[in-house]
């Protein structure tokens, strides 16, 4: 890999590629060039003084390094084998790829090893299990993880630009007085309410999509295929930041005072934790921060070896743009190393 990458970003116009284009700027992403695609309906779009392409069968595609996916699985079962053909490493946002054998499913600050691995793409992990994972990682090491209860209140920047706007029309609506429009996005009005329901229920499967990901995906990135984990997935009218509380048995036994020193010294983990003094992790406070936050941490006094947490983290920042970033920086700073070679699919 070249120390100054040349860089393709598809779904630019989007929540999540606006800020990858947003981080790439903001840490100094060494690129030669940055290329915006989206859709044929944003051709011509300026986005940070950059002109969108749209993504499409003329579009030229070959030469670049690296390729930063966040417009969907459709798009990227279809156009991420061919930027791999045309060269580049794809690092792919989407569900797609996430739980093929093949495919490494990356947490830099949890399996940053795992991207030797790749074979021209590396996923990024479903934003609700990337920041519990920063979290759980750490305890995992520590004191062994038996079983988790998972619980997340999701944000509607977690659905994408449309989600945001219905949020923002209905509550508009709600405030003054008028009837709101029809859901669009959501099967239900999302304003000044909560759905127990995140993405689909397929197949008569009784979980979602969404809880089957969180459940599947912290299986694989901590390389334990039989881990006791369940989860239920809400989604909640706040705008950007997902919080979650977790349910943790381990092995050993972790003190709350032991889990809190343990976390303080984790990479990409701040602790707030007094709640006396109203101090806990907000997702108002998390909004536009690369870090995951933890707090509420007490024992859960029914069980032996098991506390309860609460983990704050901005959705479209480590739980989508920023790891995928991370992961592109980790691929130009080992492009040394013979390991990290990239063979076509
Ligand atoms: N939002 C999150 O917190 C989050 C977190 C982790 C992962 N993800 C994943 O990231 C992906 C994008 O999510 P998002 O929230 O950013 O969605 P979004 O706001 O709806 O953006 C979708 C992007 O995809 C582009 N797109 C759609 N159809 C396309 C096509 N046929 N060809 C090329 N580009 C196309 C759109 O371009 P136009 O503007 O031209 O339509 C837009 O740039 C999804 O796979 C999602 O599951 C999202």
């Amino acid at each position: 890999m070249k120390a100054r990458p040349r860089v393709a970003v598809v779904g630019a116009t989007g929540a999540v590629g606006r800020t990858m284009l947003a981080l790439l700027h903001e840490r100094a992403f060494p690129a030669t060039e940055i290329v915006p695609f989206a859709s044929a309906r944003s051709a011509g779009q300026e986005i940070d003084q950059l002109t969108v392409r749209a993504l499409a069968e003329e579009a030229e595609i070959d030469g670049f390094d690296i390729a930063l996916f966040s417009a969907g699985s459709g798009v990227s079962r279809e156009w991420a084998p061919r930027f791999v053909q045309g060269g580049a490493v794809v690092i792919d946002n989407s569900s797609c790829w996430r739980m093929a054998p093949e495919v490494p499913l990356v947490v830099p600050e949890v399996n940053p090893q795992a991207i030797a691995q790749h074979n021209g793409i590396i996923a990024n992990p479903n934003c609700s299990a990337m920041q519990a994972l920063v979290v759980l990682g750490p305890i995992h090491r520590a004191a062994g993880l038996e079983r988790i209860v998972f619980s997340s209140y999701q944000s509607t920047s977690g659905t994408g630009v449309r989600a945001i706007e219905e949020l923002k029309r209905q509550a508009h609506a709600i405030l003054h007085e008028t009837s709101p429009p029809a859901p669009e996005v959501y099967p239900h009005r999302i304003a000044f309410n909560v759905l127990p329901q995140v993405e689909t229920f397929e197949d008569g499967d009784d979980y979602t999509t969404e809880e089957r990901k969180v459940i599947a995906e912290t299986r694989k990135i901590l390389g334990l295929p039989d881990l006791r984990i369940t989860a239920t997935c809400a989604r909640v009218p706040v705008i950007n930041c997902h919080s979650e509380a977790l349910n943790v048995q381990t092995t050993a036994d972790l003190s709350p005072e032991g889990c809190r020193e343990l976390l303080a010294g984790a990479p990409g983990v701040v602790v707030i934790d007094d709640p006396a003094a109203a101090r806990y992790p907000l997702a108002s406070e998390a909004s536009g921060r690369d870090e995951v936050f933890v707090g509420r941490i007490r024992r859960d006094d029914s069980n032996p070896h098991t506390l309860n947490m609460w983990v704050v983290g901005d959705n479209l920042r480590k739980g989508a743009a920023t790891n995928a970033v991370q992961i592109a920086e980790l691929l130009i700073a080992d492009r040394d190393d013979a390991r990290v070679v990239k063979r076509s699919l």
